[in-house]
């Protein structure tokens, strides 16, 4: 498929998991992508898989200059960006009792305030045809035990959809958020454990983890005029987790 030909990408958090997933999606549908994320290693070793149609920059979407950097330099090789990933995520568990306000804060710093500069500062080289697609969780539906900075800050993200779908009548700039339930990444290892990872493959209809790749191929079609008509929704790929 070449759904994706020519267009420009930013995916934060590109490096490992569902974004690196996606991104290696875009680039087979014809995409050029940028991936962002914190750690050099990371980025490199994606890099050496992406190929040619990908740049890295390192930085934090936490840190406003960070997020200027990247910009300029979508700016500056391709002019005009037509997709933003706003992707890259963070949680820990803590239960109800322990929960400290420094782990608010570094939970909401990346997922909602991370999200929402992302997004704010890739406008101005946004056009007619542009598609935002924000990783939400089946977590921020159903709620998760320990989960509550997590969960509370990914149920932020769903409404954020909706509140930029009319804050961007008029500009033909989509958003959209796309949910996954349990997925094979670092994240889910680190948060859930070896344990909880089988807990969660029992509790979903599909009685297992999603592969990344399968994250990747919906955030495909998100960014594709193959979902021209969608705004606003929230794409629940999850086996069946949150929706029953
Ligand atoms: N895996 C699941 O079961 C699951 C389920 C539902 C939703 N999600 C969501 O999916 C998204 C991707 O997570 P994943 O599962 O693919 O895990 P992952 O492989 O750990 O990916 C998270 C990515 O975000 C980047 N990141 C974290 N904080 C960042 C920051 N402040 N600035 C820039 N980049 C940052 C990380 O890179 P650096 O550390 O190098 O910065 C990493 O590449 C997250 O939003 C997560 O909440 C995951």
């Amino acid at each position: 498929m070449n759904r994706l030909n020519g267009k420009t990408a930013v995916i934060t958090g590109g490096a490992t998991g569902i974004g690196r997933a996606a991104a290696k999606r875009f680039i087979e549908e014809g995409a050029f992508v940028f991936i962002f994320g914190r750690r050099q290693d990371a980025l490199d070793a994606a890099l050496a898989d992406l190929g040619p149609n990908a740049r890295a920059v390192k930085g934090s979407v936490s840190d406003l200059a960070d997020l200027d950097r990247l910009y300029a330099a979508v700016a500056a090789e391709r002019g005009t960006l037509d997709i933003v990933f706003a992707n890259a995520g963070a949680g820990s568990p803590l239960p109800l009792g322990k929960i400290t306000p420094e782990h608010i804060d570094e939970t909401f710093d990346t997922n909602v305030k991370g999200t929402i500069m992302t997004v704010q500062k890739a406008l101005p080289l946004m056009g007619e045809g542009g598609s935002i697609i924000l990783t939400g969780s089946s977590a921020g539906t159903t709620g998760a035990p320990a989960f509550s900075a997590y969960s509370a800050s990914k149920a932020a993200v769903r409404n954020l959809a909706r509140t930029w779908a009319e804050d961007l009548k008029g500009t033909g700039i989509r958003v959209n958020v796309l949910s996954p339930g349990a997925t094979a990444t670092e994240l889910a290892k680190e948060a859930l454990g070896e344990e909880g990872q089988k807990v969660f493959a029992s509790m979903t209809p599909l009685q297992r983890m999603a592969d990344p790749a399968e994250i990747g191929a919906v955030a495909a079609f998100l960014a594709s005029p193959d979902s021209s008509f969608m705004t606003a929704s929230e794409v629940a790929v999850d086996g069946g987790l949150a929706q029953l």
